[in-house]
């Protein structure tokens, strides 16, 4: 099968600049109470809901699926570039990463108790928006929960707004209209956090959106 553009581009700067993002990360998220927070919560969520299997997709150097780990949950670590994969292996030899795109995982249908994305959507162009929330939707099992995370923008008329970030083209979203899609795609919106930007984050907002799967199918 032909690889979309953005899944090359995506691939090859993170590959490009996989240890550098990784020392960036060196303290886990140390400096992120807020997001810590939401991943607490979520956390708890799925362990409250019996625990299983979880995929911190998009998971980078794998400091959240370590951080995931710690809070008591199966957490394993799928990301696009293989360097990303690398570091994340060599950081963390007792968990599980996999080479991988949100857009066709190899995990069967309702295999997961939770799945985390944290920053991971920002380089999917908007019209692929729909099938990674069906990709969400589709590996997790019913009242399975999600947590997303993003650069967020206050325009409800616009689903995402392009900005010029370091690595590639990336999108910041709309919390309401990704809101909407999930809620679409069979997911209810459980919480959200919306946070100010930390000192070296540029001016966007931040935003936490935690979902869950409905229960019957
Ligand atoms: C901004 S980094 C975020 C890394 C980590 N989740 C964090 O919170 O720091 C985006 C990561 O998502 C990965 N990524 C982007 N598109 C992806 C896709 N379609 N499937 C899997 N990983 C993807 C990139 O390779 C990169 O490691």
């Amino acid at each position: 099968m032909i690889e979309p553009d953005f899944l090359h581009t995506t691939r090859t700067a993170y590959d490009s600049m996989a240890a550098r993002y990784a020392e960036l990360f060196a303290n886990g998220l140390a400096d992120f109470p807020l997001d810590r927070a939401m991943l607490s919560a979520f956390a708890d969520l799925v362990r409250t809901d019996g625990g299983g299997p979880v995929a911190d997709l998009g998971c980078g150097p794998g400091h959240v699926t370590s951080l995931l780990h710690s809070l008591g949950l199966d957490a394993s670590g799928v990301d696009l570039s293989a360097e990303m994969i690398a570091i994340a292996r060599t950081a963390h030899p007792d968990l599980r990463f996999e080479v991988g795109s949100m857009t066709a995982l190899d995990l069967d249908d309702g295999r997961l108790a939770g799945v985390v994305a944290r920053y991971s959507i920002i380089h999917t162009p908007p019209e692929r928006l729909p099938q990674v929330c069906a990709e969400f939707h589709r590996v997790l099992k019913p009242g399975g929960h999600l947590l997303l995370s993003f650069q967020a923008h206050d325009d409800p008329a616009e689903l995402a707004e392009p900005f010029d970030h370091k690595v590639a083209l990336a999108y910041r979203w709309s919390p309401d209209r990704v809101s909407d899609l999930l809620t679409e795609t069979g997911f209810t919106e459980t919480a959200r956090l919306r946070r100010a930007p930390l000192e070296d984050e540029r001016q966007f907002p931040h935003a936490h959106l935690l979902l869950s799967k409905a229960s019957t199918p």
